[in-house]
């Protein structure tokens, strides 16, 4: 069955759904996106995609294709035409249509949005039961990743290079051999005493939604939370380690570069915050 999809102030079937072939988003990647769960029909956490969907867009300077009054609309639109309950909803905002040039047009141009559905489910149960694989690469992208941009090939083939590697995810690691995130994931570990340990939002990093969500449930039941960067080292000697995205949620890393984190399985501290990600989540916050 074809999903509908809106394209530019149309709603389409997905199979039929096109983009102008001078559309930037397609040519230089001269755009940006986001990436919202649906839960029970509601859209998770969808202010502050919002607010990071501006913050993307202001940094390059792309207009707002619409008002967020009426994207708001049209997201509820999308999920009510597709009766999605639960599953993900993709947009993309890119600069717009133009004759090919690397400067941006001189002429004002609308910029394009295209949002899509998808039903696909979250990861397998026995993923978060068993945990996942992690390798690493050289960070080797741009310097500015907390720009939520199409502009994803370097992602692209490090992810390839953990499925190549029997793995779920690539870590990226700086030339200090500190982890910055995964290809789509932000990182965590766990040390001794509890403690829990991620990078700091800066340029280096997407301030994952999810991240933001985990730290503020996890201070608020008083488990604590240290914003630094930490060294691939200290990650292969930690007691846990975790991925976190809308996609992945709180997943379970066990194994870093071949090297076992911990026992080797989830651990407690892991499936704490895996339980109140999964409380809510499941509660959505819009209708
Ligand atoms: N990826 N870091 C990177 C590089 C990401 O691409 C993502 C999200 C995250 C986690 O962000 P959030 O918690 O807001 O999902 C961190 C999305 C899911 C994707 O590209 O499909």
């Amino acid at each position: 069955m074809s999903e509908i999809a809106y394209v530019n102030g149309r709603y389409v079937l997905t199979s039929d759904a096109m983009v102008n072939i001078e559309d930037r988003g397609y040519q230089f990647s001269d755009g940006v996106y986001e990436v919202i769960a649906v839960a029970n029909h509601s859209l998770v956490d969808l202010d502050p995609h919002l607010e990071r969907l501006d913050r993307s867009l202001s940094n390059l300077n792309i207009e707002w294709p619409c008002s967020e009054r009426v994207l708001r609309i049209i997201l509820a639109q999308l999920l009510k035409r597709n009766r999605l309950k639960d599953g993900i909803v993709y947009l993309q905002v890119t600069r717009g249509v133009a004759p090919r040039n690397h400067a941006f047009p001189t002429a004002i141009i609308p910029s394009s949005l295209v949002i899509s559905v998808s039903r696909a489910g979250r990861p397998s149960r026995d993923k978060f039961i068993e945990g996942v694989k992690v390798v690493t690469t050289p960070e080797n992208r741009w310097g500015r990743p907390d720009i939520k941009s199409v502009s994803l090939l370097p992602n692209v083939l490090a992810k390839q290079f953990a499925v190549h590697n029997g793995a779920f995810e690539t870590w990226f690691v700086d030339d200090h051999g500190a982890v910055t995130e995964g290809s789509s994931t932000n990182a965590w570990i766990v040390l001794s005493g509890q403690e829990i340990v991620t990078r700091p939002l800066g340029n280096d990093i997407l301030a994952g939604i999810t991240r933001m969500k985990l730290i503020e449930l996890a201070r608020a039941g008083n488990m604590r939370i240290t914003e630094r960067p930490f060294s691939l080292d200290e990650a292969m000697n930690a007691e846990e380690a975790f991925i976190t995205s809308t996609t992945a949620f709180v997943m379970p890393v066990v194994e870093i570069d071949e090297n076992v984190v911990g026992t080797g399985k989830p651990g407690p501290v892991t499936q704490n915050l895996l339980a109140l990600y999964e409380d809510h989540f499941s509660q959505g916050d819009e209708k």
